[in-house]
């Protein structure tokens, strides 16, 4: 205050200030005419270019109509980016965990089980596998339902078959038919591009629990469509109506827990196989994702399973879905920070925390449970009866399922660390109960020194442990690709060059 000298207008201020508002104006009128040009842009690159039949399974024929998110799906052909428990590179699961080995003996998967890569590598992985082995005639070996989530000539065939034909064949009949990677047509509608299910096993089972899935909100569906294949399930060969045929089924009738599902399983008498050693009568767990996703935080607030895996991109005027599904921390940016504000590296951090304080458990688990097969075994060889062994068989069967239902759910570790880390206690839990009715069993058979454990530090030496003809199942695969597999893709190009596209 006090100084009440007058202000003289400065004339060259005012042309200043007049020329910068006139500048301000002119970019901003560039701003909108670039806004514009590249909605008009999208809106061009959205006129479709082909018609899509109604069951179009070829992922690049979509991409002619939708190339951003086409692009972006390429990209689950990478394999360059590993993270400590994920990521998209190929990792030899039994190589980094032999005990596993012995836990499936007398199963497919202890020959063979790596970690899952990118959806566009589900058909070729699944023929490179030693699991599906080398079936040189169409009527021998795996069967066809174990092509259900591995692509989109699946709802082309289920139409044209029927879905129980679909599901009463063998693996290698179908060869020849299904060719297309996991891709467009196993979500969308074709023609309102909207969310689609397109595998009755999830519709079915949702039925049964009394839901009806049509009902399901936008933001739902966002995680149903994965539902369609990272869940658990088992092949029922007794369904009425579709007896002997390996009828994809989700055990859910009794709820969504590892424990409603042991006890579905137990009910009908169920096992996947006889273990090699303890001859227990076990259950594999597939890859519970869904369900363990959902006991989680992240599933509790709302959140679904495109908004971290598949988290929009804005490139200009453009926004779209990111179809490079993969590990989330490789776009923390937009799969997290669209909602947190910690740095990349806290989040990172936090992830990896959370899996690792479960894996210190899994760790446990997996060698009570590989103690409890072998010690099984050698109270078998002691002259143990089968009344004497049938709880003992029980907790490993319960020990087992628990282990696996934590260690097969991808992501599980995160997707709900509180709830992983409990089941893997009653894992461990079952695992100690089977080793102390043993250790009675034995000293009552006579066996009082401890069980000696075998050399199984390696992959191959647990293989060879439990007696696989690693050489020969080699051998037949290495025949199998080099004879088989060119004769099914010859075939299926010649079908798919008949198919007609209308521009
Ligand atoms: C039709 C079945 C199917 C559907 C639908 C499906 N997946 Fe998959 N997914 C698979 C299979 C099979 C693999 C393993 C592929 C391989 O290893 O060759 C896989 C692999 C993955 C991987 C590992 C990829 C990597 O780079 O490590 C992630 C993550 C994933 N899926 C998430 C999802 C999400 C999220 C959805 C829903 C938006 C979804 N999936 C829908 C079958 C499916
Ligand atoms: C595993 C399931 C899945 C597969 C496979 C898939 N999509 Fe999508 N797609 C989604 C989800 C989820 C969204 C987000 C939809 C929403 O929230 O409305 C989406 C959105 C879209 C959209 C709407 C615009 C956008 O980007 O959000 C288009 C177009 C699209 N996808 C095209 C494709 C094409 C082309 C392919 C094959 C190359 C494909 N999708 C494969 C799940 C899938
Ligand atoms: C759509 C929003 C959203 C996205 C995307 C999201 N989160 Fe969250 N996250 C939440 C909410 C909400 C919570 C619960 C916190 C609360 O309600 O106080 C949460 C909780 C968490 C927690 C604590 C959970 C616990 O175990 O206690 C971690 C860690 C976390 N988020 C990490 C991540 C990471 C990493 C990503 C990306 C891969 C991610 N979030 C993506 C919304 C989101
Ligand atoms: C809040 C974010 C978030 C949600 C929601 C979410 N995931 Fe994940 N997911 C992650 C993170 C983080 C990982 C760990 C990735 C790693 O270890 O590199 C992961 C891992 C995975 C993996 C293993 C991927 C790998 O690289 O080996 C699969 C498969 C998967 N999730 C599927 C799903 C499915 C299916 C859903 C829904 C039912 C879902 N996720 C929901 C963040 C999320």
């Amino acid at each position: 205050m006090g100084n009440n000298k007058e202000r003289k207008s400065n004339p060259w201020v005012n042309w200043a200030l007049f020329g910068g508002t006139m500048g301000i104006v002119f970019l901003l009128g560039l701003l909108v005419a670039s806004i514009t040009e590249r909605r008009a842009e999208a809106i061009f690159a959205y006129q479709p270019k082909v018609a899509l039949n109604e069951f179009e399974p070829r992922n690049e024929v979509w991409g002619k109509n939708y190339p951003w998110e086409y692009e972006s799906y390429r990209k689950t052909r990478e394999t360059d980016f590993s993270t400590p428990h994920g990521g998209n590179a190929m990792k030899d699961m039994l190589g980094e965990s032999p005990e596993m080995v012995i836990l499936w003996a007398g199963y497919p998967f202890s020959k063979d089980y790596n970690q899952g890569r990118g959806h566009s590598y589900a058909i070729e992985d699944v023929w490179n596998t030693l699991r599906t082995g080398g079936p040189k005639t169409p009527d021998v070996g795996m069967p066809s339902t174990c092509w259900t989530c591995k692509g989109p000539d699946v709802p082309r065939l289920m139409n044209q078959m029927g879905v129980t034909e679909f599901y009463n064949t063998t693996w290698a009949a179908l060869g020849p038919e299904v060719v297309n990677p996991i891709g467009c047509a196993d979500c969308h509608d074709p023609k309102t591009m909207d969310l689609t299910i397109t595998r009755p096993a999830l519709i079915e089972a949702m039925e049964l629990r009394g839901d009806d899935i049509t009902q399901a909100t936008h933001q739902q569906m966002r995680s149903l469509v994965c539902a369609q294949c990272h869940v658990e399930y088992y092949f029922d060969q007794d369904r009425p109506g579709a007896e002997g045929a390996n009828y994809l089924t989700f055990p859910w009738v009794n709820g969504f827990q590892p424990e409603d599902m042991l006890k579905y399983y137990d009910d009908i008498a169920f096992s996947d196989w006889t273990h090699a050693l303890s001859r227990t009568p076990m259950i594999k767990a597939q890859h519970p994702d869904y369900e363990v996703y959902m006991t989680g935080i992240h599933a509790e607030r709302g959140v679904a399973c495109a908004d971290c895996h598949m988290p929009y991109i804005s490139e200009g005027g453009l926004k779209y879905s990111n179809h490079h599904v993969t590990s989330p921390l490789k776009y923390i940016s937009q799969a997290c920070q669209t909602c947190h504000r910690e740095s990349e590296s806290t989040l990172m951090k936090n992830v990896i925390d959370r899996q690792n304080k479960v894996l210190e458990l899994r760790a446990k688990a997996e060698n009570l449970l590989t103690r409890a097969h072998i010690e099984a075994k050698a109270a078998w060889d002691a002259g143990a009866t089968e009344s004497e062994m049938k709880e003992i068989l029980y907790d490993i069967r319960a020990g087992q399922w628990f282990w696996d239902y934590v260690a097969a759910s991808h992501g599980g570790s995160f997707h709900s660390p509180l709830e992983s880390a409990r089941v893997m206690g009653k894992a461990i839990d079952y695992a100690q109960e089977a080793r102390i009715k043993l250790g009675r069993l034995l000293a009552l058979k006579g066996k009082v020194m401890a069980i000696p454990y075998p050399d199984i530090s390696t992959k191959e030496k647990a293989q060879e442990y439990i007696g696989l003809p690693m050489k020969e199942l080699e051998q037949e695969k290495q025949y199998f690709l080099k004879e088989i597999v060119p004769v099914w893709k010859k075939q299926a190009a010649e079908r798919e060059a008949s198919y007609d596209l209308k521009p």
